[in-house]
């Protein structure tokens, strides 16, 4: 089929591809974008449409990052080099005792080259790249053998799919890096997480390794990942000498790398360059607790070999942790948009790392009963990647008898309406309807930036316009005039001008932005895309039955009865309407469109084994474009086992189960006879 696609829709979609993903790299390597979202969003859907007009897909083309079948079980993967974990050092003698040991083995007095970068706090991730194509990604795991994750890493969008470099891409190359996530993505997934009732992470590091280690990519491509590479594994064909210039390669064929990368001589430079790292840190969008200090010179490192786990050529200096002590004098609940009420902490001030901490979080009651918290008892206190602060333990010996629990309230700390906890869930919940602090919440949450994204309308201006009875509810935010809010304390000419130009902008949106902004529970910005690309208009959602929902293969039986009590409320219904009216409207570009007709493979399971004259991937991906699905393990309910050279066990066991196997071959003969003989590869 490529063959009959005239070459100025071959070229438009090359062009396309190459244009989306320098403007990818811009956004999420460089942080320096050159077009806005709409634009990049426009490019996209261009590209998919053409894409699916002409069945013509490159491997790299960014619309194949999103969207895979789940998994019934993660693969292993044996790394070809083992995945080592580091030496710690804790003090400057530490470094001096490395460097003495390093120059002992190489007998040697000269001063040592070595690399300084920053340590992030993540997940370890091998990616092969097989002729410049990323073939595989897995887990660090036991070192020696990981889970095969590739799915999942493809949809992180620093991940270069294909490396980009002018040099010969025959060979193959593992790139090590750590998947990790900015402290503020972290904070905004817990707090979503909190309030949709589902357990939070403890801290940045776990978010990410669960965000990886998902049988579901759609939900790892719901979180906010990032990846900063630092290392080598096993490679044919590359020739590198030292660490520098493989960071050197890494940064122009652009993969993401550590923010800071030095070179220096002597483990006096060592020292001075980690001071700095930890001194900036505060700075840092991401969590680090330590630098790693690596010999430069790849024919040292060799030299110098590893012990049983760790290489002695690199160390990670550990920062100190910032702790500190203090006393609970109270805790209280904050009430959140959809009523969830957060337990917090009020502290004895303490300064930690120079900055004084008077509250924290405490998430939920199952963290409070877990950690066996109660108002009175001295606890130990950590600001983790400087910016959160959390109760690490309580100190037991110093309790006098006097501490009391804190148990759920019976009745919300702000409207006084009763708090229900439903069987199984961890969150407790304000019943009101008209709990200011819901409300506010809730408008605060409707101009946020993931939602109608009104600039300047923060929640200070929310509790100001709220509490001088300007809006009562989001809707009244597009009733606001300029004269009204030239009356209120902080708003002058200007400032009002500014506000009521951002609510005119914020008019013109999109259905997944605009029900993410609505704030019905269990509906987070994943959700509300999933909704977008299955429902064209808001219309269509109106009066919708859970059933319906159902049909969504990733929507459950809560997204469902929700989005369905939603808007089945006349309440609710009509103030879309007068939204409308106000000059609100919403456009659609994720909508997928109901089937048109069947696809071959429609319903089919296929489970692959062996070696493939293709990549793995790209099967699948072929196998999904035409309605298929792919599963890791044979069972009764898989259609055909796609077997290639060298099979696993799998061509076995579906022998054992009757299950229908395929060569490689007969798949595209397969395709052939439903395409009436086009090939498609
Ligand atoms: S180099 C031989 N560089 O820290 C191991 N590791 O605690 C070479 N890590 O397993 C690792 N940032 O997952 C290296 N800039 C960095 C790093 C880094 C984080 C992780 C890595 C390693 C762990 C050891």
């Amino acid at each position: 089929m490529t063959d009959k696609i005239p070459d100025t829709i071959k070229n438009e979609i090359e062009k396309l591809v190459q244009e989306l993903n320098d403007h990818c790299y811009r956004y999420y390597v460089l942080d320096s974008p050159l077009v806005s979202d709409e634009e990049y969003d426009r490019m996209y859907f261009h590209l998919k449409h053409l894409e699916e007009k002409h069945h013509y897909v490159l491997p790299d083309s960014p619309t194949q990052r999103v969207g895979a079948p789940p998994l019934e079980k993660f693969e292993k993967v044996k790394h070809t080099e083992p995945m080592l974990s580091l030496d710690n050092a804790f003090t400057q003698e530490n470094l001096v005792e490395f460097d003495k040991r390093i120059k002992k083995i190489l007998k040697s007095d000269q001063d040592i080259e070595y690399t300084v970068e920053p340590k992030y706090d993540g997940l370890a991730i091998e990616l092969t790249y097989r002729r410049g194509l990323l073939y595989k990604a897995s887990t660090r795991g036991d070192g020696y053998q990981g889970e095969e994750v590739t799915r999942n890493i493809r949809t992180i969008k620093s991940v270069p799919i294909k490396i980009s470099d002018d040099g010969n891409m025959s060979d193959e190359i593992d790139i090590r890096g750590e998947v990790y996530m900015d402290i503020r993505d972290f904070e905004q997934l817990n707090k979503d997480r909190e309030e949709k009732g589902e357990p939070v992470f403890a801290n940045p590091r776990n978010a990410a390794a669960g965000s990886v280690r998902q049988l579901d990519s759609s939900i790892t491509a719901s979180r906010k990942l990032h990846l900063a590479c630092y290392g080598i594994g096993s490679v044919k064909g590359f020739e590198f000498k030292t660490q520098g210039e493989f960071m050197q390669w890494l940064k122009k064929a652009r993969f993401p790398v550590p923010t800071v990368i030095e070179t220096v001589t002597g483990i006096k430079q060592v020292i001075q360059v980690i001071r700095e790292i930890e001194e900036n840190r505060k700075g840092y969008s991401f969590e680090t607790d330590g630098s790693v200090v690596k010999v430069n010179s790849f024919d040292l490192q060799k030299q110098l070999g590893m012990k049983t786990r760790e290489p002695r050529w690199a160390i990670a200096y550990k920062f100190t942790a910032h702790q500190g002590i203090t006393k609970i004098l109270d805790i209280q609940g904050s009430v959140g948009r959809t009523g969830v009420i957060t337990p917090f902490a009020v502290f004895a001030p303490v300064k930690i790392g120079g900055v004084t901490v008077s509250r924290s979080t405490l998430h939920n009651w199952d963290e409070i009963e877990r950690k066996d918290i109660h108002i009175g008892d001295t606890v130990i206190v950590e600001r983790a990647g400087d910016v959160i602060p959390h109760v690490l333990a309580v100190i037991k010996d110093k309790r006098t008898g006097k501490e009391k629990c804190f148990p759920v309230p019976e009745h919300c700390p702000v409207c006084g309406a009763k708090v229900v906890r439903e069987v199984g869930e961890v969150a407790a919940r304000c019943i009101g309807l008209n709990c200011p602090a819901q409300v506010q919440e809730k408008i605060f949450h409707f101009a946020s930036r993931g939602a109608l994204d009104i600039e300047g309308l923060g929640e200070k201006t929310v509790e100001l316009l709220f509490s001088q009875g300007l809006v009562h509810n989001f809707v009244d935010l597009f009733r606001l005039r300029k004269e009204a809010l030239l009356n209120l304390p902080r708003f002058a000419e200007k400032s009002a001008q500014n506000l009521i130009d951002a609510i005119e902008k914020s008019k013109h949106t999109t259905l997944a932005r605009f029900l993410y902004a609505l704030g019905i529970l269990h509906i987070g910005e994943y959700a509300s895309r999933l909704l977008a690309k299955n429902f064209g208009k808001l219309g269509d959602l109106y009066h919708v039955k859970p059933e319906e929902l159902l049909q969504i293969r990733q929507a459950g039986e809560k997204t469902a009865h929700t989005v369905s009590e939603f808007f089945n409320d006349e309440k609710n219904l009509n103030a879309l309407d007068e939204l409308q009216k106000l000059g609100v409207q919403i456009t659609n570009p994720d909508f997928q469109g109901k089937e048109e007709g069947r696809k071959p493979f429609d319903g089919l399971t296929f489970v692959i084994t062996g070696i493939l004259p293709k990549p793995r991937n790209e099967i699948e991906e072929m196998i999904r474009r035409l309605g298929g699905h792919t599963a890791s393990s044979v069972s009764k309910k898989t259609d055909y086992v796609l077997v290639g050279e060298d099979p696993g066990s799998k061509a076995g066991q579906a022998k054992n189960l009757h299950v229908k196997t395929l060569a490689y071959d007969e798949l595209l003969e397969m395709i052939a006879q439903y395409r009436g003989k086009d090939r498609l590869f």
